[in-house]
């Protein structure tokens, strides 16, 4: 496809918005808060900021520049966009070897992570319908057995499949229509919610116990524990820094292949990060932990993954307004998931459209069947075993996770060590604020590379990779995982021969646009 035909993003402002959007998600509200009350609070905060300045933002626009040279060779897909740029030192033949790579880790990224984040995203939908028509207030029965009930009715289902086709409906009008549209309506309304909810959250005074209060809540995330840093919180926090700002994942960069030649990337990129982060620490961390701690105290805050769908709708039947403020509490929950699963689901149609020429509106409606098979056994499980979740956390393993560092390290090297400084004029091509040639040398040729290597040596030997096999809803997972994988690489090959085929064989660069 020749980049004219390429989609472009309509206005800055919407640029902004969408990849915002494709950033604050999940994993802000929902993730982030039973992360950092998990691992200490004050001790995670630590080496979260560590890792959002040392792996995030410099990740962030070696990921916008890889998106504004796979763009202008009309790729939205990563096999390409790292081919392009491997092949500058590496020559083509070996350059293949790295387009592949990151193709298929992008591509197992975006439709495994997203058959589970989609059903996550059903859950909020169906919660806010539960909270606005009191679903679960009803005090004999625990918001425990409230969650089992809900993800063991196949019925519930229902919310997932409208969520999907609410995303066929968005991504398959284009990117200024479809995406930049809704991101607009969304993400206004995802601050607007989390305001209404702070003033709500701050105003709950000490209504259980004397000691335990939002300022509480606060003071827990807050305060810098040195005393309690540990291995264990690092690494969540680096794996926290790639989920949360969508690293590691191909969406920034498919995103990214939407920006017209010289487009400002320095500015824009950091303005991401920074949206991300106000919506994630400042947003995300003032309502859910303060609220958990004013209730629960201290020991409620470390519900895990039951913070949102356990312990606060437990709060939200007691506490005045609930019904409503849980429904805020829930949409805000669905707008962030919905625009961050539409980057996904997006990255997954432009390859239809660039690689297998399908068009955009059928495409779309392929994604959504593809989605509804890779998400049934993630949202059969629970309905068949009570609670059971051991093929969505074997999948997790390794694209929630894993995957996502191992693909920042290969794009951080290829731009840094076989780009090289093509990728400083890049990144700098039509930025209002330059990249030093230092900062460059320094965070994205070593540091973040080095950086990124140990949380990923951490990582695995954390790891227990005997759980892998522990079910054969387990081992399911680890089947569909290599399946994923395999059809990943053969994709990414196809696309990166379909157009490189004759300079692989001649093993020299013949397409060149500057
Ligand atoms: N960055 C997205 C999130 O935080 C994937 O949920």
């Amino acid at each position: 496809m020749s980049e004219q035909k390429r989609d472009s993003w309509g206005s800055k402002l919407g640029l902004i918005l969408a990849m915002a959007g494709n950033a604050i998600g999940l994993g802000n509200f929902w993730r982030f808060p039973y992360q950092a009350a998990k691992y200490g609070g004050g001790a995670f905060m630590v080496p979260y900021f560590i890792a959002l300045i040392f792996l995030g933002i410099p990740l962030m626009f070696v990921e916008w520049g890889l998106g504004k040279t796979g763009g202008m060779y009309g790729h939205g897909t990563l096999g390409p966009m790292v081919y392009l740029q491997a092949r500058e030192k590496a020559k083509p033949r070996n350059a293949l070897i790295f387009g592949m790579l990151a193709g298929a880790l992008a591509f197992s990224v975006v439709v495994l992570v997203n058959s589970y984040y989609n059903q996550i995203i059903g859950w909020t939908l169906g919660y806010s319908w539960l909270s606005l028509t009191g679903g679960y207030k009803d005090a004999a029965k625990s918001t425990v057995d409230v969650f089992l009930d809900y993800i063991g009715s196949p019925v519930n289902m229902i919310f997932w499949i409208i969520s999907l086709a609410a995303l066929a409906f968005a991504v398959m009008r284009g990117i200024q229509k479809g995406i930049e549209a809704w991101a607009k309506v969304m993400m206004p309304l995802i601050y607007v919610f989390g305001f209404i909810l702070i003033g709500r959250t701050l105003t709950l005074g000490t209504p259980v116990n004397p000691d335990w209060s939002p300022i509480k809540g606060l003071e827990f995330i807050w305060t810098p524990r040195w005393a309690d840093l540990n291995w264990a919180a690092a690494l969540a926090a680096a794996g926290q820094i790639f989920f949360t700002l969508s690293l590691g994942m191909g969406i920034i960069a498919n995103y990214a292949s939407y920006l017209k030649r010289d487009d400002d990337i320095i500015v824009s990129g950091f303005t991401t990060v920074a949206l991300n982060e106000f919506a994630e620490v400042i947003l995300g961390g003032t309502i859910a932990i303060p609220i958990a701690y004013t209730f629960l105290g201290k020991e409620g805050v470390g519900a895990g993954v039951g913070l949102s769908f356990i312990a606060l709708p437990n709060i939200f039947r007691t506490m005045v307004g609930g019904q409503l403020f849980g429904a805020f509490w829930f949409l805000l929950l669905f707008f962030a998931g919905f625009t961050s699963s539409i980057a996904m689901f997006n990255y997954l149609t432009s390859l239809l459209e660039e690689d297998l020429k399908i068009d955009r509106k059928k495409g779309a409606w392929i994604v959504f069947g593809l989605y509804i098979l890779v998400g049934l056994p993630v949202g059969i499980e629970p309905t068949l075993i009570r609670g059971s979740t051991a093929y969505l956390d074997s999948v997790d393993f390794w694209v929630g996770n894993i995957y996502l560092i191992v693909l920042g390290l290969i794009e951080v090297v290829v731009m840094g060590w076989l780009y090289r400084d093509k990728g400083l004029q890049l990144i700098n091509r039509g930025s209002y604020w330059k990249l030093s040639k230092g900062f460059y040398r320094i965070f994205i040729q070593v540091l973040t590379p080095l950086i990124i290597l140990v949380f990923l040596i951490g990582f695995i030997t954390q790891q227990k990779f005997d759980a892998l096999f522990s079910s054969p809803w387990a081992t399911a997972g680890q089947i569909v995982v290599l399946a994923v994988l395999v059809i990943g690489l053969v994709m990414s090959y196809k696309s990166i021969k379909d157009k490189y085929g004759r300079e692989i064989s001649e093993n020299r660069i013949i397409v060149v646009k500057e």
